[in-house]
């Protein structure tokens, strides 16, 4: 019997929830990085408040896992909010088994949203609430906003603002690979290499646009988020950033209009991981 290549398989490594504010929780997925001892995370995020809210759904990679993990924190009838931040896989991957889960949650989605993603879920759209760009929604004990980040790989991108814990949802910004993990910080990472990490992911791995737009323009979008009393910064595939790690962030960030792209793997690189991990004929 063949195995599907699209079957969900297990995480390689697990890390469990961290709690990153009060009653906001990052969930967790170590994915190793292809061809390289590197590690990507791929974090959604639970807000426990008095109406809970899931911020992005996982990946079915890590279905069983990320069920788990949020189902532990929140019971899903509590659930009452659900936020797409985005249609890519990464963000939306267990969409349909949230819906299911959670009968007394409204999904916070957009127009573009489900234009998109129709292709593979029939939206519930009487559960939904179309929420744009700039716009707000009360979750009972406190206000959000939607905000989209500086770096992004869908028009339908929007961050998340929480003014109550000063948590920003940076979605795919600041997306780095790290050399070990898990691991929840920066601490020890070496400068240089994050700056590269940073710089290949966003121009290879999220927005290769960014060689193509005006320098001050760009910097007028970056403060837009930059301005708000951000006091954390949680991202999908980042450890959440602190304290001169968040102006560092944006600093690295402003610089993109004006940095040349870095060369992305080639058929080469690909040779060489075949090589790497071929199996040998039994
Ligand atoms: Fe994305
Ligand atoms: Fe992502």
């Amino acid at each position: 019997m063949p195995t599907s290549l699209y079957a969900p398989l297990e995480p390689t490594m697990a890390h469990a929830p961290t709690e990153i504010a009060p009653d906001t929780f990052l969930i967790h997925q170590i994915q190793p990085a292809c061809g390289q001892p590197l590690f990507v995370y791929i974090n959604s995020l639970v807000i426990r408040g008095a109406e809970p809210v899931i911020v992005d759904t996982g990946t079915p990679a890590n279905r069983r896992q990320w069920m788990e993990d949020v189902f532990a924190l929140v019971e899903p009838e509590d659930v009452r909010w659900i936020y797409l931040s985005h249609d890519d896989v990464d963000h939306s991957g267990n969409l349909e088994q949230v819906l299911d889960a959670c009968p007394n949650a409204t999904l916070i989605c957009s127009w573009p949203i489900v234009e998109r993603h129709t292709n593979c879920l029939n939206f519930p759209l009487e559960r939904c609430r179309w929420v744009n760009e700039g716009e707000s929604f009360d979750v009972g004990d406190r206000v959000l906003t939607a905000l989209q980040p500086p770096v992004f790989d869908s028009p339908t991108t929007r961050g998340l603002w929480d003014p109550s814990t000063g948590v920003y949802w940076a979605v795919d910004t600041f997306a780095t690979p790290l050399m070990d993990a898990p691991t929840n910080d920066l601490d020890g990472i070496d400068a240089e290499f994050w700056q590269f990490g940073l710089t290949l992911f966003a121009f290879g791995g999220v927005s290769p646009w960014l060689s193509y737009v005006d320098d001050a323009k760009f910097n007028a979008h970056v403060d837009r988020v930059q301005s708000l009393p951000i006091t954390m910064v949680a991202g999908c595939h980042t450890p959440p950033l602190v304290g001169q790690r968040i102006d560092d962030a944006f600093g690295i960030v402003r610089g993109f209009p004006t940095t040349e792209a870095p060369p992305l793997p080639d058929q080469a690189a690909l040779e060489e991981i075949l090589a790497a991990t071929a199996v040998a004929p039994a």
